[in-house]
């Protein structure tokens, strides 16, 4: 597989084009942004955390059924995917409250919620990713009323396998985000990525951040939270 011209520069992400239209390499960084790009630093390791991490949770998933654009491992920092047009939706999920959930409702961050629970934000940097309802998502044309429904119904699925598979290694999924892509014709697949970026990973005893949430809030010690998820989910 050929890596061709550069296609697309994200925060922490850089898409290139191949010899092959429908697939894309996705090479990671040690970007690390936070507060929608106003807090810039890196993350040393990150990028091949991230990487490895993320491929090893969509095989699993794609293994339980959810249709991923996963193709295959190219280096430590290097992904072969399927070409997506991506559904500018950022999808997340929450079991417990955290993050933007507490603040906006006041509830105290690691209440358990009374059941898991889905919110949306329009993916658009210029508006900061509003929060977003259905009806907003389809008056805005993001997607089809078909599409959403998928989407919810992969969301919830993948929030089953991942939080009994991170329970077993001792980690609490309290929150995360999800993107989804379509295929040229037109399914809906999951996207993207499922790193300590994108999810919010408590230690199950002592609930120590594993995860983002160490940069965002400047708490220090990033770097070995992520080898730390990545030693218990890779054995290394
Ligand atoms: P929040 O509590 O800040 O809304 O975040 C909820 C989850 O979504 C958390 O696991 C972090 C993740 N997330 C992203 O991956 N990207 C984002 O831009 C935001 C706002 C949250």
């Amino acid at each position: 597989m050929k890596k061709m011209e550069m296609l697309y520069q994200g925060k922490a992400k850089k898409v290139f084009a191949t010899d092959d239209p429908g697939l894309v390499i996705v090479d990671y960084t040690d970007n690390a942004t936070a507060l929608n790009g106003l807090k810039k630093g890196t993350i040393e390791g990150k990028g091949v955390i991230n990487n490895r991490m993320s491929n090893h949770m969509m095989r699993l998933l794609e293994q339980k059924g959810i249709p991923t654009q996963y193709v295959e491992e190219l280096s430590d920092r290097e992904t072969l995917v399927k070409k997506v047009k991506i559904v500018p939706l950022e999808v997340i999920v929450r079991n417990i409250a955290a993050g933007s959930f507490s603040k906006r409702y006041g509830v105290e961050e690691g209440k358990e919620l009374a059941i898991s629970t889905i919110e949306f934000s329009y993916k658009n940097d210029d508006l900061g990713d509003p929060l977003i309802n259905d009806y907003h998502a389809l008056a805005l044309g993001l997607c089809t009323a078909e599409e959403l429904e998928t989407i919810k119904k992969y969301a919830f699925a993948v929030n089953d396998m991942m939080k009994e598979y991170l329970l077993k290694l001792g980690i609490i999924l309290v929150d995360f985000k999800l993107e989804f892509g379509k295929l040229p014709d037109g399914t809906i697949v999951l996207a993207d990525e499922i790193s300590p970026d994108t999810c919010r990973f408590w230690d199950s005893e002592t609930h120590a951040h594993l995860d983002k949430d160490l940069f965002r809030r400047d708490l220090g010690g990033a770097e070995d939270a992520y080898q730390e998820v990545m030693r218990r989910l890779m054995g290394e």
